[in-house]
């Protein structure tokens, strides 16, 4: 009763960060691992809770040898249960890796404290640079190196792909491939400082040659360069934020920021409001982060860059 009670649970787990709902035929071996796994432990479990029950039946008191106790249920039974685990888990490792194919793109994801930037290595214009979405096309194998500057990250998409950690001073290498078009929600699994749960990714596949046209938008699209706002960027915040897609950003980069659906990993961005606030209090929403104050900046400084952020087509 437990166990349909546990089946029928989980299968409506479709929440976007369910491992349960894979969106690739590397998250659908891990799903079918855990499916065995779970049937496994349940009829052991209730195996084990019969012959615990069987024991306390009366009038049975045959003595059952040592030997029984030692090498059946501490060799013979360990020794079948995890050869066939292996026999289900070999196959499943290996169709996590992903065969390298001709037709491959490369991106380079960077862990930071605390925010994930992206490079689009091999886009036609040259190096794309983003932060916190990750733009893919559907369908084909996508190459992420992961790297990172400061502490252990962990890059995870639980629909999408494993997790692979973000380690400072080497490479990783993660082969990914979304089967269906869509946009799926990315975590970092390793804890990296104060704020790791707010340095949530999303993972955007793209249908069709919708993946070639965001590459040639990020590098045609730029804000309004004759903004009244754009010489107030250049004083405040151009010494760390970009807006240029084609130039890389040592704090998280700017483009698009209204295709943003949160602020800083905290703050939801649904209106300008929300922009003026997260500008103004940032520190208290998330504090310990690198950003500066921006206390000095006076209040029609701001809003001509809040325009000028917000201006990008
Ligand atoms: Cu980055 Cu946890």
């Amino acid at each position: 009763m437990g166990l349909l009670l546990l089946v029928a649970t989980t299968a409506g787990c479709a929440t976007p960060l369910s491992t349960l709902d894979p969106a690739s035929s590397s998250t659908a071996a891990i799903a079918t691992l855990w499916w065995v796994m779970l049937g496994g432990a349940a009829a052991i479990l209730i195996g084990v809770t019969a012959a615990f029950l069987y024991s306390f039946k009366k009038h049975r008191r045959r003595e059952v040898p040592e030997g029984y106790f030692l090498w059946g249920g501490g060799l013979a039974f360990p020794a079948v249960v995890l050869t066939a685990l292996m026999a289900v888990a070999l196959p499943v490792g290996q169709a996590l890796l992903l065969p390298d194919e001709d037709d491959v793109v490369r991106v380079e994801a960077i862990g930071n404290q605390w925010w994930w930037a992206f490079v689009h290595t091999d886009a036609p214009q040259g190096p794309v640079h983003a932060a916190v979405d990750l733009h893919i096309p559907a369908g084909r194998l996508v190459e992420v190196t992961l790297t990172s500057d400061n502490v252990i990250h962990s890059f995870w998409v639980p629909r999408v792909t494993w997790k692979l950690d973000v380690v400072p001073g080497h490479s990783n290498r993660l082969r990914l491939r979304a089967d269906e078009p869509g946009v799926y929600e990315g975590v970092c699994a390793e804890f990296c400082g104060l704020h790791h749960a707010h340095m949530p990714f999303r993972l955007i596949a793209h249908a069709g040659d919708g993946y070639e046209a965001y590459l040639a938008d990020a590098a045609a699209a730029a804000v309004d360069a004759d903004h009244p706002g754009a010489t107030d960027f250049v004083a405040e915040c151009s010494g760390c934020h970009s807006v240029d897609p084609l130039e890389p950003s040592p704090a998280p980069h700017l483009h698009r920021l209204r295709d943003r659906r949160l602020l800083g990993g905290v703050l939801a961005y649904e209106e300008t409001a929300d922009l003026r606030h997260w500008l103004r209090e940032h520190e208290n929403l998330k504090p310990g982060t690198f950003k500066p104050i921006h206390d000095h900046i006076p209040d029609d400084q701001l809003e001509r860059i809040i325009g000028y952020l917000e201006s990008a087509p």
